[in-house]
């Protein structure tokens, strides 16, 4: 099984391909001086422990250790108008609102269609959820960064707006 936790220098972002250079580059130059300011959270799943670690080296995963990034995400305040969100909200918030936005999610690409997608952003949801009850944020907000994205989104309850079909919110509130 893997375990989700915050980045930290530990663990082997240099490793991390996920088919898609700006996420590779976001994690390995960005994640963690956001991080640090406090500007965004990233979270990462990795490996149990070693023994999980070596199964995966046994199924061909040659150069999986416990630091290996096998996915990860990042959260962050925002503040969005309401009209980047889909009609059927427009009635319920003022113009203005604050969300949790999911800034990046991915998983490595030779591990991508394994369910490990939809466990990191179930994760992302609860993590925003709980965060929710001490700060205020009406919905996790997701720019995809394109359709098919915006597909895998859709699929979790996510709503695109009318206008803009990558932009997705999930109500949290
Ligand atoms: C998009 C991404 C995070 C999905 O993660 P994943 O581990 O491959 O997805 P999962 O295996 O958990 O799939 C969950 C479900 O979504 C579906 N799905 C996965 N990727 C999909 C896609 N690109 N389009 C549509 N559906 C998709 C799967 O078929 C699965 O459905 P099922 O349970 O009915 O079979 C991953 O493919 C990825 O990292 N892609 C590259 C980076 C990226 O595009 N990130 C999005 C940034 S906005």
């Amino acid at each position: 099984m893997i375990k989700l936790e915050a980045l930290t220098g530990h663990h082997d972002r240099s490793g991390f391909d996920c088919g898609v250079d700006a996420l590779n580059v976001w994690l390995k130059q960005t994640a963690m001086q956001h991080q640090s300011k406090g500007i965004s959270r990233t979270f990462v799943g990795v490996p149990e422990d070693a023994a999980v670690a070596n199964d995966y080296q046994a199924m061909g995963y040659a150069e999986i250790n416990t630091n290996s990034i096998l996915g990860f995400y990042a959260l962050a305040s925002a503040s969005i108008l309401i009209e980047d969100l889909p009609p059927a909200w427009v009635k319920r918030y003022p113009r203005q609102i604050p969300v949790t936005r999911l800034g990046r999610l991915a998983i490595r690409a030779d591990m991508q269609r394994q369910g490990l997608g939809r466990l990191l952003l179930a994760d992302a949801v609860h993590r925003a959820k709980t965060a929710a009850q001490a700060v205020g944020s009406a919905g996790l907000f997701v720019d995809a960064k394109d359709d098919q994205a915006a597909r895998f989104y859709q699929r979790y309850g996510f709503k695109a707006c009318d206008s803009q079909p990558l932009k997705l919110y999930l109500p949290i509130g």
